[in-house]
């Protein structure tokens, strides 16, 4: 069994589609004098996460209970302030790192606008008066490095604040373009499928180009965007999230699964094969109205994943835990080794799986309708 991070507690797709313009429901927030806001919630996968890296589909699903905020407002100070109470960090954006996320994201907004941040500051600010600086303070209520998508729903909230304020608020399209070339900071080689469920706030199948790593696999066919559509779900159901309160970054499980597919292409491929048909199964039976079916379809995929190690005693007890009082199925949901697992649950059961789930070690316990 693969060991938990040692970072700290604290509609069936059948046809190539290239990107398909789903209608989201970009939150650039009211107008407040003169602070332009942007938020995005966090997201769980439901299925399909390792596997999605390497070309098969995976299932996404936004939860709106979590969110990151982004405000953006004229200071009279000079210069461009980041300012994130949460990581406790007020800098002015040159002394940031390039390489920094926050940096990258403020520096992708004016370059895609075509702006240079200079020229923001020598304009009048929004409700007029003196030039001035700019502040983009940003908060969230997504735990970080937890699998919640904290990193992809902060830059989205940014990207939508800031090109709002810039008076060029920026389509759906290329807010998740920016965000994902930010999340490659994040995650070195993700699949995309974070900042797309959080740009468009919908339930989402996604499924990145076969373009994939798998170098010595036969050349797919060449497909140059994902395919992305709306997740349609018939008859809601009730997923229980729970925190095991370690951080573990997606980045280093992504770079260690990336390890064992070196080592043992072909075994990790089987493994990821299965994932992909465990994933169309489980979009048939949500798009069918048969969300009880996705109860063992969970356990068979935490199953895998736990021989692609990424799963961990804490994210195993929960599973169980959840299982034993009730839950339908459970698996780990993100990069694993820690952060969170979900649990399929029935109305009536929900009450006993939290309590079963904070007596096994849960940190906290997010209870959401997926519909
Ligand atoms: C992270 O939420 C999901 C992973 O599949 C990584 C990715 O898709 O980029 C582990």
């Amino acid at each position: 069994m693969g060991n938990c991070s040692n970072g700290s507690f604290l509609p069936l797709v059948s046809t190539p589609i290239l990107a398909f313009p789903l209608m989201g429901k970009g939150q650039v927030l009211p107008h407040e004098g003169g602070v332009r806001g942007g938020r995005a919630s966090g997201k769980i996968i439901l299925f399909g996460e390792h596997a999605v890296v390497y070309g098969e589909p995976a299932l996404a699903v936004p939860v709106k209970k979590l969110f990151a905020e982004a405000k953006v407002s004229t200071v009279s100070r000079a210069g461009i302030w980041i300012s994130a109470p949460d990581i406790r960090l007020y800098k002015e954006l040159p002394r940031l790192p390039r390489k920094h996320p926050l940096a990258s994201v403020v520096d992708a907004v004016f370059a895609a606008l075509d702006i240079s941040p200079p020229s923001v500051l020598r304009t009048s600010p929004p409700e007029g008066g003196e030039k001035n600086g700019i502040k983009i303070k940003v908060t969230s209520t997504i735990p970080i490095a937890s699998g919640l998508g904290s990193g992809a729903a902060v830059s989205v909230a940014i990207i939508r604040a800031l090109s709002a304020y810039l008076n060029s608020p920026l389509n759906d399209e290329k807010v998740n373009e920016i965000a994902y070339e930010i999340e490659k900071i994040h995650h070195g080689t993700p699949s995309g499928i974070d900042n797309t469920v959080i740009t468009y706030e919908k339930p989402v199948f996604f499924q990145n180009s076969p373009l994939s790593p798998r170098s010595n696999a036969p050349p797919p066919p060449l497909q140059e965007k994902p395919i992305i559509k709306t997740l349609q779900v018939t008859k809601p159901f009730t997923i229980l999230i729970a925190n095991t309160g370690i951080h573990a970054p997606t980045k280093k499980s992504v770079a260690d699964v990336r390890k064992l597919w070196e080592e043992d292409t072909k075994k990790i491929e089987t493994l990821f094969t299965a994932i992909g048909s465990i994933t169309r199964t489980a979009r048939q039976a949500i798009e069918g109205g048969h969300p009880e079916r996705l109860g063992a379809l969970m356990n068979e995929n935490h199953r895998i994943l736990q021989e692609v190690d990424v799963s961990c005693q804490e994210l195993d007890r929960l599973t169980e835990a959840s299982l034993n009082a009730g839950a339908l199925g459970a698996k780990l949901s993100g990069g694993g080794r820690g952060g969170n697992m979900i649990a399929l649950s029935t109305k009536e059961n929900t009450p006993a799986i939290a309590e079963a789930l904070l007596k096994s070690g849960a940190k906290n316990v997010i209870v959401t309708e997926i519909k």
